[in-house]
Parts: C-alpha cells; sequence; structure tokens
C-alpha cells in the first residue's frame, strides 16, 4: 500500500476497541518512526511519553474534557517539548554526534556555538514556541507509520496543558504537554469512520509558482 492510500485509510479516531491492543513489535515500528523523523538541527527538544498505566490515563482523561480516546485507545504518545534549550543540552547533541560518527567534539565548537546563540536569542516562550512546533513534526510521523500498519490512531491537542504538567511531573523535568497521538484500533461503533475525508481542493490548498 502506497502512503497515500494508507492516509486515506486513516482517520481521527473517536472510538477504539478496548479490547484489542498494539503488539510490542508494532509498538517498536511505531516508536522508531517517531525516533527518524527530523527535528530542526536534529535537536529533538522532546521527549515522548508512550502511557499505558490505566489510572493515570484516567486523571488525563478527565483534564482532557472527558475525551474518550485518552482511556480507551491502546496507548497514548504524549509529546513533551522542552521548556529551555541551555547550552548543556546543544552540547550534549553534539557529544552524541561526535560519538556516533567517530570524529572530535572539539571540531564542532562553532556550529555549537551558533547553535548556543541563536537558543539564548529567544525568550523563554519563544523557546517553548519552537520546541513545541518540533513535535507536531514526530506526531506526523508517527500517524503516517500508523497508518502503513494499519493501527488507528487520533491526533488531538484538546487538553488542559497545564493539568497534564501537573498529573505528570513535567516542569520539574523541564518539559511541558505539546500534543497527543492516541493509537489503538477502530471500534466497529465508531460512525466517523464511514465519513468522507473532508479536504480543501488541491488547486485551492496548493499553487503553483
Ligand atoms: C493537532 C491536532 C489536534 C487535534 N485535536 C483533536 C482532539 O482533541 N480531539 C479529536 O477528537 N480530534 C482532534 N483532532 C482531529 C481532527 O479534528 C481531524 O484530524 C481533522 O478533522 C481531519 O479529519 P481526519 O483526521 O479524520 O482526516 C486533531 C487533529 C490535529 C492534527
Amino acid at each position: 500500500m502506497s502512503i497515500v492510500e494508507s492516509l486515506k485509510w486513516r482517520y481521527a479516531t473517536k472510538k477504539f476497541d478496548t479490547a484489542k491492543k498494539i503488539s510490542k513489535e508494532n509498538l517498536e515500528y511505531l516508536k522508531e518512526a517517531v525516533s527518524l523523523i527530523p527535528s530542526s538541527y536534529g535537536l529533538q527538544p522532546y521527549k515522548v511519553l508512550v502511557i499505558e498505566n490505566p489510572a493515570i490515563r484516567e486523571k488525563l482523561r478527565e483534564a482532557a474534557w472527558g475525551q474518550a480516546q485518552l482511556t480507551e485507545a491502546s496507548q497514548i504518545f504524549l509529546f513533551c517539548n522542552f521548556t529551555s534549550m541551555g547550552p548543556e543540552k546543544i552540547d550534549e547533541f553534539l557529544n552524541l554526534g561526535a560519538a556516533i560518527n567517530n570524529y572530535d567534539p572539539a571540531s564542532t565548537k562553532g556550529y555549537g556555538d551558533m547553535m548556543k546563540g541563536q537558543m539564548a536569542s529567544m525568550s523563554g516562550e519563544q523557546i517553548i514556541n519552537w520546541t513545541s512546533k518540533q513535535t507536531y513534526i514526530a506526531l506526523g510521523s508517527l500517524l503516517a507509520a500508523a497508518s502503513e500498519l494499519r493501527i488507528d490512531s487520533c491526533p488531538m491537542e484538546g487538553f488542559d496543558k497545564a493539568k497534564f504538567d501537573e498529573i505528570l511531573g513535567l516542569k520539574e523535568k523541564g518539559l511541558t504537554a505539546s500534543v497527543i497521538g492516541a493509537v489503538g484500533y477502530r471500534s466497529a461503533e465508531d460512525s466517523h469512520q464511514f465519513l468522507k475525508k473532508v479536504r480543501k481542493p488541491m488547486n485551492e490548498l496548493f499553487e503553483m509558482i
């Protein structure tokens, strides 16, 4: 199946079949698809919580206007973005690259200083905005990979981020909740699966220049 066929198949699942769980192997595949997606500079300024714990998911559901996907999906991928991007994070990233590709980290000092300068020039709010944007790219990869495996999903930002941060103790970890990818298998009772896709005409969405 092509990626376009898979994307036609997927839809934002409202009701998951609680009896069907994603296999360990498929879960690893989804995690890999999230991990391999690019981020600005490659910094991956986020952490992804894969949440299964039913008690925690009950609490999260309450903080998400009661949306059923929070407790009914097989897993919840919660993308959490970094709330700061200090120089130590850049050094960590450069050291990882040097170790993986076997070069002297000192050779990347100029590049590192440039990145550090850019991060330092942004306000706290701008940093959070920028790191949050990166998570949406990773979310897209999760949704696409899931559709390839015929795993259903629902992207979600209808939740109280401050409450999520509190429930999961994210602030203390330098993180804040950004966006959710709920994954699992659709319930036969989910009427949304029968709706046709609503998308703008191609000539309105795209302009050739
Ligand atoms: C970033 C984002 C946030 C969304 N938040 C929610 C949400 O909180 N709850 C929900 O049921 N659907 C949510 N959706 C699903 C969209 O409404 C849905 O993807 C859109 O209407 C297109 O329909 P389709 O995904 O079925 O093709 C969200 C989608 C995106 C991309």
